[in-house]
C-alpha cells in the first residue's frame, strides 16, 4: 500500500517535521535527539525537474541524426545466421555513445520461436560497464539441438543507402510482415537503444504491461515499463514489468484480398463478414527502464541500456503464443486449492482482537472467509519478521492462528520490502533481521562500498541485495524462524519495484534519528483531510450535502495554504528542466540523457536510486525492474522450505517476465470508482498473457470510501477472478462484505456460483501449470475470427466454458453485452442460475437485465461441468457431494475434464484426472489415476438444453436403472436426482457410462 501521495503533497507536515526541515535530508542532525519522532521532510523525496522526450519539442530525434548501421560478414549456418554490423557513418552519440561494432545472432529456435540478438561486439573494449541481462536471472533459452526448424517465421535483412541496416521477420504460410525495421535506422548507445518498426493501420496490441488501460492498446500511447511505486494512475508505469506483446491481424475471407489485415473501426461495407485471424507474439528480453511508443504508423522500442534480445513467437493462434511464451519464462504455480477461497484484508486491523473479530463477523453472517490477513499494522515498527509484542505477540497470534487452522481458515500476513536499520545511538533499537543481514553482506551499497540506507515505512532502512546468493539464505533463515515463531500460511510482497521515500542514500548521515517518520501523513493522522466521499455518496441529499460542502471549504483552505507556502519558500518557479549529455566512456545512471516518462519524473524519485550497487558491482540501473521479481523467488525458496512439501501460496506487488511460476499478483492501490472496476478486467487478462494467472484486485477498492453498490457489484465481478480479495486503505469506512445487507446477500449469491465451479477453476489451473493455458480469457481469444471482439474487455470467459457480464456502471439495472458465436448459431449459451438457453437476439449487441445483487453468468454450449457446493470454507466445499451439468453445444455434444489431487502437495503423490463426454443420450466417465480424497457421491445431473421431454424417463448408469429423470419444459433441462447411492457413492471410483 502506499499513502495517497496528492492528497499529503497538499498539506504541511507536521511541527515537529516543520521547525526541522532546515537540517534533515542531506543534512547531518546528528547533535539533536528528539522525543518524538522526526519526520522526514517532503522534499526529500523530489527529484531533479526533468522533461520526458517525449514531451520535449527540442529533443533530438536520433532517427534524423544517427547514421545507423551496415551489416556484414554475414553467416549462415543450419540454425540461422551471424552478422556484424558497423556504424554507417559518424556517431551522433544522441542519448549516449554509439557504440561501433555490434554482432547480430539470428536463430531459428523451435518450429514457433525465432530469436533476434543485437549486441556489442566486443562489450571489454567499450571502456564502460556494459550489462547484458544474465541468465542466472532470466532464462533466455537458446536453440536446442542445432538442427534446422520448420519455422513458419522467417528472418530477412538488407542494407540500404539511406538507412542502412534493418531487418524483417515475416509468416511464411501467409507473407505477411510481422516486424519490419526495413527504411528505419537501429540506434545502439550506451544509455539508449532505438528500434522503429512499421506497423499496418490501427493495429492491435495486448500486453506490455503493467499498465491500467484497455485491453486493446491502440496507436496513440507510449508504454513506459520501469517499476513503480505509483498507486494506478492510469497510462502510467506501475509497478510490474512485462516487455511482451500479442497482436492480432484479422483477414476477410472471400474478397480477394485476404492478406491485408482489416482494420478497426470494421468497414462492413461490401464486407463478405468471414474472418480469419492469426496472432503472434513478441518478448523483449531487457530489465532496463523501456518505452514502447504506439503510434499510428509504426511501434518504437527504446531501452536505456542492455540488448536487443526478441523472441518472436508464431502463434497463430493466441493460445499458441501464450503456450510458445511460457515455453521461454515459465509456466505457472500450480496453486493452493484454498487459495481459490475468499480472502478479506485491510490496512488498518490493529490488533489480534479486531483481526478475529473480522472473522467471527463472517462466520455470524455466513459469509464464507477462507483467509484473513493483515497489513503493516501486525509488524513492531514496520519492521519485516517482527510483530508488535502487545497488540500482535506470538502466543495470541499463534492460539488465534491455530483456531483458524482447524476450521480450515488461514492465515496471509504482509512482508515488506526493505529492512529497518537501527539507530546506532539508541542500543534498545537493535534489530537481528538487521544485523543478520548485514553481517551476511546482504543489503545494496551505495557506488563507494557503504550500506545505501533509503527510508520506507519503518524509518531509514536497508534492501535486500537479491544478486547475492546470501542474501537469499539470509531470507530464508529469517522467514523460517519467524515462521517457528507464527504459522502463517502464505506471504503478501509488497514494496518490491523497489519502494523507497526519498532520494538517494537519504539515511546515510541520519540513522540517529531513526525510527523517522515517512515525508506525508499516513490516512487518518492528525491534519489528514478526508475528502473522498463514497462513490455512490448523493449530493441531493440535504445532509450529505451540506458536511460535503463544509469539508471541501477546509479542502480548499489546506490546498490554497499549502500551495501559497510552497510559493513562498520555493527559489524558483522556472521550467529549468535537467538535461544531461552524453559523455564518452562514462554512464549516467541517475539521470540518462534519454528522460523515459517515469509517473515519478526522476527514476530516483520513491524508489531505489540507479547508482545504489549489488556485491557482485551491478549498478541498479541495469536490474532495477528484477527486484520485484527476485523477492518472490527468494520468498519461494523461503516458504518451501519452512513447509517442506507445501506449495508456496504467495502474492506479489511487482513482477517480471517468469513471476507467475512462483506467485499470483493483485492489481495494487486502486480506488473505490466504478472505472477501477471496470480496469481490473484488462489488468487481468493482460496478466494471463504473462503467464500470471492468478490475479484479482482490491475488490470494493483501496483508496478512498466504497459505498454499498459498488460494493455489491464487485464483489460479484471478483468472484470470477482466479484471486478474490477485499481490502482497504487505512482509515476509510468498512467494506467488509457484512457491512451492508445487500451486498452480504449479493456476495452469498455470487460465492455459491463460485464455489460450485472451484473444481473447474482449480482444473483450468493445473492445465495452466501443465500446459500454459490461460485462466481468464478475452472473448477475441476464443472467438478468434471475430474482428468485432478485438477490443473486448468488459466481458471475459473463465477458462472456455463460463462467460461473466458484469454490470460496471453506477446506477445501472441492466448491461449490454455480446454473446459470441450466437448469432452466427455457432455457440449456445445457457443461464447459470435459471439453466434456460439464451435465445438468439436479432442482433448481436444484446441487454441483459441485472439488477444490483445479479451478475450476469452463462455456460457455454460444448462443457461439461463438475461442481461442489458452497461451503464456509473450501476444506468444507471438498467433502460435499459431486454435481454435473452437462451443456450441450450446437452439435448436441459436450466434454469436460476434471483435475483432482489433495490442493497442496507440490508433488503429490497421487492425483485423479476424469474426462467426461456426452452424445446422444448418453455420458461417459474415465477414470485415470489413484487419488481417492474426493471420491464422494454423485447428487445429481442436470442436462441443459434438452429441446423435448426424453420418450422414457429411466436413467441408467452402466446398464442398471438408478434414478428417473424430471423434465422442465421452461427451462429446457433435464434433471436426474437421488444419485447418491449410485456407483457405491462413489462418483470418481471407476469408469461409467450413463444413458
Ligand atoms: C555532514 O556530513 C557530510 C558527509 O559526511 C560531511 O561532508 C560534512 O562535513 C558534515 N557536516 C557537518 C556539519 O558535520
Ligand atoms: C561478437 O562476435 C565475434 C565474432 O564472432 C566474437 O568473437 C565475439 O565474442 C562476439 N561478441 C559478443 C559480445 O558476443
Amino acid at each position: 500500500m502506499r499513502a495517497n501521495a496528492l492528497l499529503s503533497s497538499l498539506l504541511l507536515v507536521p511541527c515537529l517535521a516543520a521547525a526541522q526541515t532546515t537540517t534533515a535530508g542531506s543534512g547531518n542532525a546528528t547533535t539533536t535527539t528528539f522525543a518524538a519522532q522526526f519526520t522526514v521532510p517532503a522534499a526529500a523525496d523530489e527529484g531533479a525537474l526533468l522533461l520526458p522526450n517525449v514531451f520535449d519539442p527540442t529533443a533530438i530525434n536520433a532517427q534524423i541524426a544517427c547514421p545507423g548501421y551496415n551489416a556484414s560478414s554475414v553467416k549462415t549456418s543450419s540454425t540461422g545466421l551471424t552478422a556484424h554490423l558497423t556504424l554507417a557513418g559518424t556517431a551522433c552519440n544522441a542519448y549516449g555513445t554509439d557504440i561501433h561494432d555490434l554482432n547480430l545472432t539470428v536463430e531459428y529456435q523451435t518450429d514457433s520461436r525465432l530469436h533476434i540478438n543485437i549486441r556489442p561486439s566486443n562489450i571489454a573494449s567499450q571502456n564502460q560497464s556494459w550489462y547484458l541481462l544474465s541468465t542466472d536471472y532470466v532464462p533466455a533459452p537458446s536453440q536446442e539441438n542445432g538442427q534446422m526448424t520448420t519455422s513458419d517465421l522467417t528472418f530477412s535483412w538488407s542494407n540500404s543507402v539511406k538507412t542502412g541496416f534493418g531487418f524483417n521477420v515475416t509468416r511464411n504460410s501467409t507473407g505477411d510482415v510481422l516486424f519490419s525495421t526495413t527504411g528505419t535506422k537501429l540506434v545502439f548507445e550506451s544509455q539508449f537503444i532505438e528500434l522503429v518498426t512499421q506497423q499496418e493501420e490501427n493495429y492491435n496490441l495486448y500486453g506490455l504491461g503493467e499498465v491500467i488501460h484497455g485491453l486493446r492498446l491502440g496507436n496513440n500511447l507510449t508504454r513506459t515499463i520501469y517499476a513503480a511505486d505509483s498507486g494506478d494512475p492510469i497510462d502510467y508505469n506501475i509497478y510490474g514489468s512485462h516487455p511482451f506483446y500479442l497482436q492480432t491481424k484479422y483477414f476477410e475471407v472471400g474478397n480477394g484480398n485476404s492478406s491485408t489485415p482489416v482494420t478497426q473501426p470494421l468497414d462492413t461495407t461490401n464486407a463478405t463478414g468471414n474472418y480469419t485471424s492469426s496472432s503472434h507474439g513478441i518478448y523483449f528480453r531487457n530489465a532496463h527502464g523501456m518505452e514502447i511508443l504506439m503510434r499510428p504508423t509504426n511501434v518504437t522500442w527504446r531501452t536505456l541500456g542492455g540488448s536487443i534480445d526478441l523472441y518472436f513467437f508464431s502463434g497463430p493462434a493466441q493460445t499458441d503464443v501464450t503456450h510458445q511464451y511460457l515455453d521461454v519464462i515459465g509456466k505457472p504455480a500450480l496453486q493452493n486449492y484454498w487459495g481459490f477461497g475468499f480472502h478479506q484484508c485491510r490496512w488498518g486491523y490493529e490488533n489480534w482482537t479486531v483481526t478475529e473479530n473480522v472473522v467471527n463477523n463472517y462466520a455470524k453472517f455466513e459469509i464464507p472467509l477462507e483467509t484473513i490477513w493483515n497489513d503493516i499494522d501486525y509488524m513492531f515498527q514496520y519492521r519485516d519478521f517482527d510483530n508488535d509484542p502487545i497488540r500482535f505477540n506470538y502466543s495470541d497470534g499463534t492460539a488465534f492462528l491455530n483456531r483458524l487452522h482447524s476450521n480450515g481458515q488461514h492465515y496471509v500476513p504482509i512482508i515488506d520490502s526493505a529492512i529497518y536499520i537501527p539507530n546506532p545511538a539508541n542500543a534498545s533499537d537493535a534489530y537481528s533481521v538487521f544485523n543478520s543481514g548485514n553481517q551476511t553482506n546482504s543489503f545494496l551499497l551505495n557506488p563507494d562500498g557503504s550500506l545505501y540506507i533509503g527510508e520506507v515505512w519503518p524509518g531509514y532502512t536497508v534492501f535486500p541485495d537479491w544478486l547475492a546468493a546470501s542474501a537469499q539464505t539470509w531470507w530464508k533463515n529469517e522467514m523460517a524462524a519467524w515462521i517457528q515463531k507464527l504459522p502463517i500460511d502464505g506471504a503478501w510482497i509488497d514494496m518490491s519495484e523497489v519502494s523507497s521515500f526519498c532520494v538517494g542514500s537519504c539515511g546515510t548521515y541520519n540513522l540517529s534519528l531513526n525510527p523517522v517518520h515517512p515525508g506525508f501523513l499516513l490516512p487518518g493522522e492528525p491534519g489528514d483531510v478526508i475528502y473522498d466521499y463514497p462513490e455512490g455518496f448523493n449530493i441531493t441529499n440535504a445532509t450529505e450535502a451540506a458536511s460535503a460542502s463544509s469539508a471541501s471549504m477546509a479542502q480548499a483552505d489546506a490546498t490554497s495554504t499549502a500551495t501559497n507556502t510552497a510559493a513562498g519558500t520555493t527559489s524558483s518557479t522556472s521550467t529549468s528542466y535537467l538535461r544531461t549529455t552524453p559523455t564518452p566512456g562514462s554512464r549516467n545512471v541517475n539521470h540518462p540523457p534519454y528522460v523515459i516518462n517515469n509517473v515519478q519524473g526522476d527514476l530516483a524519485v520513491h524508489a531505489v536510486a540507479p547508482n545504489a550497487t549489488h556485491h557482485n558491482g551491478i549498478q541498479e540501473y541495469d536490474v532495477h525492474n528484477l527486484f520485484g521479481h527476485q523477492i518472490l523467488q527468494a520468498t519461494y525458496a523461503a516458504l518451501a522450505a519452512a513447509k517442506p512439501g507445501l506449495r508456496p501460496f504467495i502474492i506479489g506487488r511487482s513482477t517480471f517476465p517468469g513471476s507467475g511460476t512462483v506467485a499470483g499478483h493483485w492489481g495494487g492501490d486502486n480506488a473505490s470508482k466504478f472505472y477501477y472496476m471496470y480496469f481490473s478486467i484488462p489488468q487481468a487478462l493482460s496478466f494471463s498473457l504473462f503467464g500470471i494467472p492468478m490475479f484479482g484486485v482490491d475488490t470494493c477498492g483501496f483508496n478512498s470510501n466504497s459505498d454499498e453498490e459498488l460494493c455489491n457489484r464487485w464483489m460479484q465481478l471478483s468472484a470470477f477472478f482466479p484471486f478474490y480479495r477485499n481490502h482497504n486503505v487505512l482509515s476509510a469506512n468498512s467494506q467488509e462484505a457484512y457491512v451492508w445487507s445487500s451486498v452480504i446477500d449479493a456476495t452469498k449469491t455470487a460465492m455459491n456460483v463460485r464455489f460450485q465451479l472451484l473444481p473447474y477453476i482449480y482444473t483450468l489451473f493445473y492445465n495452466a501449470h501443465t500446459s500454459g493455458d490461460t485462466v481468464m480469457r478475452a472473448l477475441a481469444w476464443e472467438f478468434p475470427n471475430d474482428p468485432s471482439l478485438a477490443d473486448a474487455d468488459r466481458q471475459f470467459f473463465l477458462g472456455p466454458s463460463i462467460l461473466v457480464t458484469p454490470v460496471l456502471t453506477q446506477g445501472a439495472t441492466s448491461v449490454d453485452g455480446v454473446f459470441p458465436g450466437l448469432v452466427e448459431k455457432t455457440d449456445v449459451y445457457y443461464d447459470w442460475y435459471n439453466k434456460t438457453p439464451v435465445s438468439v437476439p436479432s442482433s448481436k449487441n444484446t441487454t441483459i437485465a441485472a439488477p444490483l445483487s445479479h451478475i450476469p453468468v452463462y455456460i457455454r454450449g460444448g462443457a461439461i461441468l463438475a461442481t461442489q457446493q458452497m461451503a464456509m470454507t473450501t476444506r468444507d466445499a471438498r467433502n460435499t457431494s459431486w454435481s454435473i451439468i452437462v451443456a450441450p453445444g450446437v452439435n448436441g455434444t459436450a466434454t469436460g475434464s476434471l483435475y483432482l489431487d489433495d490442493g497442496e502437495s507440490v508433488q503429490p503423490n497421487a492425483t485423479k484426472l476424469v474426462t467426461m463426454s456426452a452424445a446422444m443420450g448418453s455420458l461417459n466417465v474415465t477414470v485415470s489415476g489413484s487419488y481417492t480424497g474426493l471420491d464422494l457421491p454423485l447428487a445429481n445431473i442436470t442436462i441443459l438444453g434438452v429441446t423435448q421431454a426424453p420418450p422414457s424417463n429411466v436413467v441408467m448408469i452402466n446398464g442398471d436403472v438408478v434414478a428417473n429423470s424430471t423434465y422442465n419444459a421452461t427451462s429446457k433441462s433435464l434433471f436426474i436426482g437421488g444419485l447418491e447411492k449410485a456407483l457405491g457413492g462413489n462418483v470418481w471410483g471407476g469408469n461409467w457410462t450413463l444413458s
